[in-house]
């Protein structure tokens, strides 16, 4: 993709985005603060926070036939549509809902794992606990061994020899995230499938895209894999939903549901039309960029534009925090700071860093970063949601630091002026 280093968008334009979001410099509670933990939970358009109030305020059960009724069944047909056809890039399959993204991925994986046979299965040590637990669970309940793919700690990503090497004619799934949590790191997913089809054909694979798909469109249908989940309150939306997409095998496969179904609704009881009104909004708001960069009427068209303009935004914005400017050292220049699997190059990153500062605990970092105005995360070896993952990478923890698409060169440049700060003490 052109843009080595990304491209940002006019000032003016960036800051009218951010006009679009709750609480971008400030929150009740803190005041003034940048926010740059958007992996922990994105910033939320107004329009999507806004849109699931309306609907939540219709007392209406969706599934009557009198207009309100009808308005809030259009918005689940109309969501369930969209999500497929512009989030996941496929109009093929179908679209699972839970309260979370990791319930979409345990059923995702019980459903493989129940059905379809294979004396083992293989997953990456880099997982998020909701698919590598996932996977052992069913291991340990259903007998299958557990195969584990190391990390190569200069990058943060999963060497797709690595994968291949563990996959054999007896696994019965593969799952591997789309990019790193703790790092950015964008996984080679189509290398990754095809030297794992190599050794088995018809093998079934699920990538977890919670991590990825607020900063690059999806693309289930060239990639050929099985399933692919996401969380809204990670993609500018609300928290209390989670999609998954699963292809048209999987959604074959005997699962959850109602008898009366047809096997394509996951759905167990009434839907919730305020989720996806919410991701609707979410889905208008990047349309509303993609068209600002190309002209089309096709909705899949506009929204792939727009993720590409926010990838290309956030890349110019990784670059800047990395490389800093001669009047702002970036990460890699500032004296005691260690920027972690830092190894590959800008393209295959999404705007996730992960630091380190000499002789600090990341605990106590990110406790002198909220002190300065910052909000950051620590991914320590303390917490059950980052040991294995850190330690795979050779770390005791890092800073996770991630902004958003919508900020501006000025916040990273401050957030550099203050980590120079920290780190000096
Ligand atoms: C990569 C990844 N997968 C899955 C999840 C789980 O999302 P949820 O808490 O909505 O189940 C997270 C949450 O942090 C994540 O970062």
């Amino acid at each position: 993709m052109y843009g080595k280093h990304g491209i940002l968008f006019e000032e003016s334009y960036q800051q009218k985005l951010k006009t679009a979001f709750y609480y971008t410099d400030s929150d009740p509670y803190y005041g003034e603060r940048l926010f740059f933990d958007n992996s922990g939970g994105s910033l939320r358009l107004k329009a999507a926070v806004n849109a699931k109030a309306e609907s939540e305020s219709l007392p209406d059960c969706p599934e009557r036939s009198h207009s309100a009724a009808l308005q809030l069944n259009r918005l689940v047909q109309d969501g369930t549509r969209e999500i497929m056809s512009c989030v996941f890039g496929t109009e093929k399959g179908a679209l699972m809902t839970e309260l979370t993204a990791s319930q979409t991925m345990f059923h995702m994986v019980e459903m493989v794992m129940e059905n379809i046979p294979g004396t083992n299965a293989v997953v990456s040590v880099l997982e998020h606990p909701s698919s590598f637990d996932a996977a052992a669970y069913y291991c340990a309940k259903l007998g299958k061994e557990l195969r584990v793919i190391p990390a190569d700690p200069s990058t943060g990503a999963i060497d797709p020899d690595a994968a291949a090497a563990l996959v054999d004619e007896n696994t019965c799934l593969l799952s591997v995230m789309s990019a790193s949590n703790v790092t950015g790191a964008i996984m080679d997913i189509p290398a990754i499938v095809k030297k794992a089809r190599a050794k088995k054909p018809d093998l079934y694979i699920l990538s977890d895209a919670v991590q990825h798909a607020p900063h690059q469109a999806l693309d289930t249908e060239g990639l050929q894999v099985d399933g692919m989940n996401m969380a809204p309150y990670k993609f500018f939306g609300v928290r209390g939903c989670g999609f998954a997409w699963v292809s048209e095998r999987m959604a074959q496969l005997p699962h959850r549901k109602l008898l009366a179904k047809d096997r394509k609704v996951f759905a167990l009881g009434t839907p919730a039309p305020g989720n996806f009104a919410a991701m609707l909004a979410v889905l208008d708001y990047v349309c509303g960029i993609g068209a600002k960069f190309a002209e089309s009427t096709d909705r899949r068209s506009l929204f792939r534009k727009g993720m590409e303009r926010i990838h290309l935004q956030e890349r110019a914005l990784l670059h800047r925090l990395l490389e800093g400017t001669k009047e702002n050292p970036g990460l890699r220049y500032i004296p005691g700071v260690s920027v972690y699997a830092d190894g590959l190059p800008l393209e295959r990153r999404d705007l996730i860093a992960a630091i380190g500062i000499a002789g600090m605990d990341v605990c106590d970092a990110v406790k002198a970063y909220e002190a300065k105005g910052v909000i950051v995360c620590d991914r320590s070896n303390r917490s059950m949601y980052a040991k294995r993952i850190v330690e795979a990478l050779g770390l005791e923890g890092a800073i996770r630091v991630s902004p958003l698409h919508c900020h501006g060169t000025e916040d990273i440049d401050r957030f550099l002026r203050i980590t120079a700060e920290i780190a000096a003490k």
